[in-house]
């Protein structure tokens, strides 16, 4: 199968690569350099030279603070690129995987989200990837929106990445403890999203890795794989103000993955030791 994906050089873009050339597939990676997802002439004549049958979604304006300051930006990339590219894989009669988030919901519901939960975005960040799933869904109908959560994986920046970091400067850290949600290994989620792609069962779905935690929970499971002596405290959101709002209950439900893929994705304890096993190696 000849794929393009768009957004190569991210952290979710490479391990994407990555499988799809495992597997077999052409693939076409372009970077931001290579194909810049908001000018739709760019989009229009990368899809005409590549000619791909299925197009990925990795790229996207992922700073969440940062949007709050730069609405526009993030507009641009997440909510005009989407839809630029689901304009173009109209045209070429390609396939579409559009890369989603958690944070399209506010976060006040008891249990997991399902895809049929209705959306509520609280802060810049969410509100322009839910134009950007909007978009794909009114302009192509042969679309994957795949919404994730607290991504890891080589090559980014990620939470896994910055406690590692902080556990070598401080001896004492505060985490929050009142977000949950799944963190997500890229490497697993780009395995599921191979797997999704030849169903042909087009829709939203909710993948991420098993199991829930908070940052604090995360951060010492991250501290207990690396054996780091580091103490961590548990604080509240409202102990640590951010530029933008945080949903407190980021947890995916994934119905009806297991139905369509045949598999859930492993627990977040597994990937995450496999990931820090990776690491070490590279
Ligand atoms: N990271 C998470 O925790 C998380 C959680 C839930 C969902 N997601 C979603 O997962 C997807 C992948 O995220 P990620 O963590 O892999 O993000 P990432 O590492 O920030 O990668 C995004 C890539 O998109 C590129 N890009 C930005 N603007 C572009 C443009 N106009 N045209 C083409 N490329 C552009 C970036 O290039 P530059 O570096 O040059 O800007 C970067 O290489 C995104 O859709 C994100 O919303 C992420």
């Amino acid at each position: 199968m000849k794929v393009l994906v768009a957004g190569a050089a991210g952290m979710l873009g490479r391990a994407v690569v990555a499988e799809f050339s495992r597997r077999g597939c052409q693939v076409t990676a372009c970077t931001r350099n290579d194909m810049d997802i908001t000018a739709i002439e760019t989009v229009r004549g990368k899809l005409t030279a590549a000619r791909p049958e299925l197009v990925i979604n990795c790229a996207a304006y992922t700073k969440v603070d940062g949007a709050e300051e730069e609405a526009y930006q993030a507009f641009l990339v997440n909510g005009l690129g989407a839809k630029n590219l689901a304009l173009a894989c109209r045209e070429h009669n390609a396939d579409l995987v559009h890369i989603s988030t958690d944070y399209v919901f506010d976060g006040s519901k008891e249990g997991p989200y399902g895809i049929y939960d209705g959306t509520n975005p609280i802060n810049t960040y969410g509100r322009s990837k839910l134009w950007g799933e909007r978009a794909v869904a009114e302009i192509l109908p042969r679309h994957y929106i795949v919404r994730t959560s607290w991504l890891f994986g080589l090559g980014g920046r990620s939470f896994v990445e910055t406690m590692l970091r902080l556990f070598r400067e401080r001896s004492k850290l505060e985490v929050v403890d009142d977000q949950r949600g799944a963190p997500t290994y890229t490497v697993d989620l780009a395995g599921a999203l191979a797997d999704l792609v030849t169903t042909r069962c087009y829709g939203t779905y909710h993948i991420t890795n098993q199991g829930l935690t908070s940052w604090y929970g995360f951060a010492r499971a991250i501290a207990a794989s690396v054996r780091s002596p580091v103490e961590i405290i548990p604080c509240s959101t409202a102990q640590f103000p951010r530029p933008a709002r945080r949903p407190a209950n980021s947890a995916l439900d994934p119905f009806p993955l297991l139905e369509t893929i045949g598999r859930l994705l492993p627990f977040w304890e597994d990937a995450l030791a496999r990931y820090l096993t990776k690491n070490r190696c590279e």
